[in-house]
């Protein structure tokens, strides 16, 4: 097929070259005529049963467009997505159709992953990265997949975004701004991956789970959860941490540290030592097991609490 394009191409640029007194002002620039020619092809496409002679007399009638292109400026989408086939929902890269934006395959997101409301499912799709997601996008899940990267890009103006689960990927680099500015995200689940270092993360959140990670001793920046007036659940279990970060939020009603490498406590790290009278009544589920640490060495830690920690005390 293409090569029946290139012979009629050879045709149209040798009538060009006779008419060219007519067309003096067309240039020949290959990038041109290389999208002309991708052009040309889909138009077989069109009606595979044409006979050479009619086929012929369509180039003719199509011609004229074809030069009005080779006049404009090139189009701004690279080569690869010209040449992909339209779609039936009649969405384009630019223009996302009720399929969502198209992935890099040119497959739409919806199509890829499945969309329910303003809910995207992407779970175990094999996905190397983030698809591109539509915009009014609320909850995305994609569990189980192989995405390693999380770009700055990947949920970039995505400003109904509450819940991102990415739980079981290999993802090992989040880029510092990747959630940064979502106005909306509450839940952020990153379970099961290789993060060694977690970004800056927004202060709306209410529920993070980052644990199953290899986060260590740096991995999380100082007063990392400060801001987070809403914040209720942070677990960070099996990352080989070395301490309890801090501060914690007042909101803060669970708090699973088990499986790290936490030795010692402040004795503020709950409660206000110069405060007696403070409580801290919603700090009902502190976990602490399989660390290396003895709280009965540090008794006065939690007399602010409704309850122990739950930890070695030996
Ligand atoms: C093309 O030809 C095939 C076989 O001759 C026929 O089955 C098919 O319907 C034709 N397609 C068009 C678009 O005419
Ligand atoms: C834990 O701390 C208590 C109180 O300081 C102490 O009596 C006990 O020996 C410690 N246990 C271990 C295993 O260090």
């Amino acid at each position: 097929m293409k090569n029946l394009a290139s012979i009629f191409v050879g045709f149209i640029i040798f009538d060009i070259i006779v008419a060219a007194p007519t067309m003096s002002s067309m240039t020949y620039d290959s990038e041109t005529y290389d999208i002309a020619l991708e052009d040309l092809d889909n138009l077989y496409d069109y009606d595979e049963n044409l006979s050479v002679d009619q086929a012929q007399v369509e180039i003719g009638t199509v011609l004229p467009s074809i030069a009005r292109e080779m006049h404009s400026p090139l189009p701004e989408e690279p080569e690869e997505e010209a040449s992909t086939p339209k779609l039936i929902d009649g969405s384009s890269p630019h223009e996302p159709g009720v399929l969502g934006p198209h992935t890099h395959e040119g497959l739409p997101t919806c199509l890829l992953c499945t969309c329910l409301g303003a809910s995207v499912y992407c779970d175990d799709r094999e996905l190397e990265a983030v698809p591109p997601l539509p915009k009014q996008t609320t909850h995305f899940y994609s569990r189980y997949n192989r995405i390693k990267r999380v770009n700055k890009d990947d949920f970039a103006n995505l400003n109904s975004l509450k819940r991102i689960d990415l739980t079981s990927n290999f993802i090992s680099q989040i880029d510092e701004d990747a959630f940064r500015s979502l106005p909306q995200l509450q839940e952020l689940i990153l379970r099961d991956n290789q993060i060694r270092q977690l970004p800056e993360l927004p202060p709306t959140l209410t529920f993070i789970d980052i644990s199953s990670n290899r986060l260590g001793r740096k991995g999380i920046k100082q007063e990392a959860f400060k801001d987070m007036v809403d914040l209720h659940h942070l677990y960070i279990t099996d990352n080989n941490l070395d301490h309890i970060p801090l501060p914690l939020p007042e909101s803060l009603q669970s708090l699973h540290l088990q499986n790290n490498n936490i030795q010692e406590m402040h004795e503020d790290t709950f409660c206000k030592m110069k405060d007696y009278s403070y409580v801290r009544k919603t700090l009902e589920d502190i976990r602490l097991d399989g660390n290396p640490i003895n709280l009965s060495k540090t008794p006065y830690a939690y007399m602010c609490l409704p309850r122990l920690p739950v930890g070695s005390l030996f």
